[in-house]
């Protein structure tokens, strides 16, 4: 009989939904081999960080992480400690050899082999792996759900990314583009829906290229979504991240189709000068993205759009600037995530391009994107004010457990007082005040 005690594993994630969502494959792929989940990182035998290399800080940050994790085991050299994610590949020389820290790495497709690596570090060696993989889509695996609200569930419906766009790390980070068999992502739909849960975010780095074979027949993603919507009407679908080039009015109209499809598509567009997209590697002109732009809001009204902004990329002048500035002006955009370049070893533009643009520029420039964008979500807020919405109740407000929050479709946060519903439960909600972050309201 097998007398190991279970050991407690602590899973800390940085970076996008797809890596929290593959921490939920990780906890489920050492669930069947004798290990738990703690969310006390005190109480961890196993401390896993899931790390980012989408920027510099984002590896910076988790580089200080290492450093209390090496106070933590000098207290307790018991204490296994593995990376795993997007920075394993390109660090695990230096850290393996100079920081004599690390007892496992692991890459994003090499999760499978998390069991094997730690027996390895129990018989005193250390366990890498960090290949990619052409096929690996961890289909078959059922996520541990980790501190999740009950509510909404994230499903990883590809992985890896050949877009290359220039600055961007994730090609060799995660390898080729492939997709997840269509049946095994509805399976987990239904079962996520008969646990309680009320929304799914399907994921992937370019879901418009979400293709699956089927006998004769090939799945789009616009035909994935629809077998999705329908699971359920009262299951809330969303989707990220598409990309402008093909997002296509096939997949416009199906949203439009089924209204438990969320009307908020978060279509990133980096910059507004063409001579930058194509810079980046972006494969559209402001132009062809005004269009799709357009193209949602004939097909979808009331859609919400967002989107990801760079600033200071290789070359950008202040004129390209300004059309960044100009676009978002256009635009209305809802919300915005913003960054200011960060050059990535490894891209097409460390290797080609002059990341020529001083600091403060970029900084002036990030700032100058992020005041507009504050203007343009509390207008956008502003808009919402006395509308009715269906709000999907998520649990209490952060603020106060005398309040719900929720989100409606166009996934904007909603706070309102408590009534007896539940979390899970839709109520229509009154918008009565706002703020650029937040919809406050009551329930009629
Ligand atoms: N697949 C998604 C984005 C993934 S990364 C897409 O194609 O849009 C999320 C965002 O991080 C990107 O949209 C981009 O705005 C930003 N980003 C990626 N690489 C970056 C870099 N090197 N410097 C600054 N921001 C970056
Ligand atoms: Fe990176 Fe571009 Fe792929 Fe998005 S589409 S992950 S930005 S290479
Ligand atoms: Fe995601 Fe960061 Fe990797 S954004 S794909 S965890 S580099």
């Amino acid at each position: 009989m097998d007398q190991k005690k279970t050991k407690k594993i602590f899973i800390e994630t940085y970076g996008c939904q797809m890596n929290f969502s593959d921490s939920e494959i990780v906890a489920s792929v050492l669930s069947g081999h004798g290990y738990t989940t703690t969310e006390d990182i005190f109480l961890a035998d196993i401390i896993l960080v899931n790390t980012c290399s989408i920027r510099d800080n984002a590896e910076q940050r988790v580089k200080k992480r290492l450093q209390h994790f090496r106070s933590m085991k000098k207290k307790n050299p018991g204490l296994i400690i593995g990376l795993l994610g997007c920075m394993a590949d390109r660090l695990k020389t230096l850290f393996l050899e100079e920081e004599q820290l690390l007892d496992i790495i692991a890459g994003p497709d090499a999760y499978r082999d998390l069991p094997r690596l730690l027996e390895q570090v129990e018989s005193g060696q250390r366990g890498v792996n960090t290949l990619l993989s052409m096929e690996e889509t961890y289909a078959d695996i059922t996520p541990v759900r980790l501190a999740g609200n009950g509510v909404s569930a994230f499903i990883s419906i590809m992985r890896g990314c050949e877009n290359f766009c220039s600055y961007c790390v994730v090609p060799s980070t995660r390898g080729k583009e492939r997709s997840r068999e269509a049946d095994t992502i509805v399976q987990e739909t239904k079962m996520l829906f008969e646990q309680g849960y009320r929304e799914v975010t399907l994921l992937g780095q370019n879901v418009n290229s979400y293709k699956w074979d089927e006998g004769d027949q090939t799945i789009s993603f616009a035909s994935l979504l629809g077998r999705i919507a329908e699971v359920n009407p009262l299951l809330r679908i969303r989707f990220a991240t598409s990309h402008p080039k093909d997002i296509s009015d096939d997949l416009l109209k199906t949203i439009a189709a089924h209204p438990n499809i969320c009307k908020a598509i978060h279509l990133p567009v980096q910059s507004g000068s063409s001579r930058v997209l194509n810079l980046m590697n972006r494969k559209y002109t402001r132009e062809e993205y005004m269009e799709r732009v357009e193209s949602i809001r004939r097909i979808i009204p009331g859609c919400a759009i967002s989107t990801d902004i760079i600033t200071g990329f290789c070359g950008e002048t202040e004129e390209d600037h300004k059309e960044t500035i100009s676009l978002m002006k256009w635009a209305r955009f809802d919300y915005a995530f913003m960054f200011k370049y960060s050059e990535r070893p490894m891209t097409l533009a460390a290797k080609s391009l002059k990341d020529d643009i001083p600091d403060a520029v970029k900084e002036r420039r990030l700032t100058e994107v992020i005041d507009l964008q504050q203007t343009l979500s509390f207008k956008s807020n502003q808009q919402d004010l006395n509308r009715v919405f269906e709000v999907l109740i998520e649990g209490d407000s952060k603020r106060s457990g005398e309040h719900f929050m929720g989100r409606n479709s166009q996934n904007k946060v909603a706070v309102f007082p408590k009534t007896n519903a539940k979390p899970g439960e839709y109520l229509k909600v009154k918008i009565n005040s706002f703020t650029s972050a937040t919809l406050l309201g009551a329930v009629i």
